[in-house]
């Protein structure tokens, strides 16, 4: 059965693990898993800019026996002459797989629809859900597990980053807090998610105001960029608004002592993080910017498995 993965809840708390635990295994013998084999091709699409992305699933594709095409939106036909759909139903006779970075969640959905191969989010204007693969790898890694732990999130709570954290972070079992003005706050039909999803795993999510508040007993500190891409108009609304929701070192020093620091990047250094928290000790943002890589193979592979099945 075709499977996609456009959102964090695309999947189920278990398979997220199951997913996480494959993540794993392939990052302690990087070369076993060969099924891409042929070598079949995977098609990467960049609406916007990209290098953590177009890095990891490049060299994962490869990695894995295959060949990625990766194809910049500006000089294909999507998103002017060609619907998604239709984009997908010439892939789909060529590639295995979709990997697409765009603006409208609703481009994503319709290329799903239209196509009998999976279709990847790789960050849309509302989720970012391959990187928190690699977040909650990388919390796993330096936690041991994840149930029970407390994650902040500092800043643009309605920004694809925050609700990728509230969703896949109640999935792994997380007491999630979003810190955010309320302007900012995550959109309600995702916190609505977030709590059906809480019931089932142990985890919750709560939206507070007060980033000092947010950040007491925290085990994972975590931020992105006030200015998401396609937002930079509202730039200096934004710096204005989102000011006091830094992880600042006054701020990180509000969380347990073993606390861990973690950014999607790239980051702003001295606007939401002090460049002595995203360069410091408790900062594990190159674990995580390695492990895209592991994650999204194992993405890769989990989704080629049920297309099999
Ligand atoms: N974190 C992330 O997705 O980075 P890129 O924009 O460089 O792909
Ligand atoms: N929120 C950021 C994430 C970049 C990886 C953006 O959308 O620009």
């Amino acid at each position: 059965m075709t499977r996609h993965f456009l959102r964090d809840d695309s999947i189920t708390p278990a398979e997220q693990s199951e997913i996480l635990d494959l993540a794993a295994e392939l990052k302690a013998d990087r070369w076993k898993d060969k099924s891409l084999e042929g070598p079949q091709t995977v098609a990467v699409i960049f609406d916007k800019s990209s290098t953590r992305t177009r890095v990891s699933f490049a060299v994962g594709i490869a990695d894995l026996g295959g060949s990625p095409l990766i194809i910049s939106t500006a000089n294909s036909q999507l998103g002017g002459k060609e619907t998604p759909a239709d984009t997908a139903r010439v892939l789909e006779r060529q590639v295995s797989a979709i990997v697409w970075r765009t603006y409208a969640q609703e481009g994503l959905e319709q290329m799903a629809e239209g196509t009998t191969v999976p279709v990847v989010n790789a960050l849309s204007d509302d989720f970012h859900p391959c990187q928190l693969l690699a977040d909650i790898l990388t919390i796993r890694e330096h936690k041991g597990a994840t149930q029970g732990l407390t994650m902040s999130f500092y800043g643009d709570g309605r920004s694809n980053m925050a609700h990728s954290y509230v969703l896949s972070g109640v999935m792994a079992g997380m007491h999630v807090r979003v810190a955010s003005p309320e302007a900012y706050a995550p959109r309600a039909d995702i916190v609505d998610d977030a709590a059906r999803i809480a019931a089932e795993t142990g985890g919750s999510l709560t939206l507070m105001t007060d980033p000092f508040e947010a950040a007491a007993g925290a085990d994972v500190m975590v931020t992105d960029t006030w200015v998401s891409m396609g937002k930079e108009e509202e730039k200096l609304e934004r710096l204005r608004d989102l000011g006091e929701y830094k992880v600042t070192t006054e701020v990180m020093g509000l969380a347990k002592s073993d606390a861990i620091f973690i950014h999607c990047l790239p980051a702003d250094r001295g606007f939401e993080v002090d460049a002595e928290v995203i360069d410091g000790p408790q900062s594990v943002i190159w674990d995580e910017a390695e492990n895209r890589l592991h994650a999204q193979k194992a993405l890769l592979v989990w989704l080629l498995r049920q297309q099999a099945a």
